[in-house]
């Protein structure tokens, strides 16, 4: 975790549990904070057998509102901050022929959604770098999974960075982002709970066979099964009636 402070909770169940753990300081927007716990990992056991990139944090607000460094934050952190860590560990896992990464994506990972240009956009890739690395690392004993959560009630909803512009009442997007909000506050309330995308990432990390993508809630399955059966056009219809009305 970037924020060692935070540790206790975990090691504190870790310990009641008698689970091996140890928490090491990691923030995924510092090349040298990886680099360093990636090290600190493999001198202490030798190899890193699965990855599970996880850190992230939505940010909202109308496309036209989101200010340049407010979308780069993002995408460090969400995007860039994959790469990273990615690229850190992969030679270690290459050269054991062995490993899982598992990038939690969203269901934000496969449809869009008003006020969302900027999370979405980022899930959305990191489905295509993962569907592509896929290829490139199976033929070295590597395996690359999606995990793609639906509304999961963690800390998420409270780490939300909103736009700056998008907080001004006079925005021209201020009554849409009012509608989407209130539509996202029942979602929240009929969130999953945490173990759902937990048992998930252990079935796929612990398959003989792990599939590219696994869904992590209710809500998904059944958005990603309209999604299946809909045209893009019933879809984007479907997703305004709720979301925008
Ligand atoms: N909750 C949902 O409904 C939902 C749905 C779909 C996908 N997801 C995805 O699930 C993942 C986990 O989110 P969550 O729901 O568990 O939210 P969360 O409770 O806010 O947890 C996010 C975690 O990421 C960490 N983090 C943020 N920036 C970081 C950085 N630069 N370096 C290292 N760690 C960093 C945070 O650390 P701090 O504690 O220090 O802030 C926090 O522990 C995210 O990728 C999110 O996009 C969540």
């Amino acid at each position: 975790m970037r924020n060692l402070g935070k540790g206790a909770t975990i090691q504190s169940v870790a310990t009641k549990e008698g689970l091996p753990i140890r928490v090491v300081q990691l923030n995924v927007t510092e090349e040298r904070s990886i680099n360093d716990a990636i090290h600190s990992i493999k001198s202490d056991v030798g190899k890193i057998d699965v990855l599970v990139n996880n850190a992230g944090y939505g940010l909202n607000g109308a496309f036209e509102d989101l200010a340049m460094e407010e979308i780069k934050a993002q995408y460090e952190t969400n995007l860039f901050g994959v790469i990273r860590v990615t690229q850190a560990v992969l030679p270690i896992m290459r050269k054991q022929k062995s490993g899982i990464i598992v990038n939690i994506s969203s269901g934000a990972g496969r449809f869009g959604y008003p006020g969302g240009s900027a999370y979405v956009s980022t899930k959305f890739a990191i489905e295509g770098l993962s569907e592509s690395m896929a290829y490139e690392l199976e033929p070295f004993g590597i395996r690359v999974v999606l995990v793609e959560p639906g509304v999961i009630k963690t800390n998420f909803v409270n780490s939300i960075v909103a736009a700056k512009k998008s907080q001004d009442p006079n925005s021209p997007y201020a009554q849409l982002m009012q509608n989407v909000a209130t539509s996202f506050q029942h979602m929240i309330e009929g969130g999953s709970s945490t173990d759902v995308v937990a048992k998930v990432v252990l079935k796929a990390v612990t398959s003989e066979n792990p599939t590219l993508r696994y869904l992590a809630g209710n809500d998904v399955e059944t958005w990603i099964e309209g999604k299946k059966s809909m045209s893009d056009e019933e879809f984007y219809k479907m997703m305004k009636e709720n979301l925008m009305t």
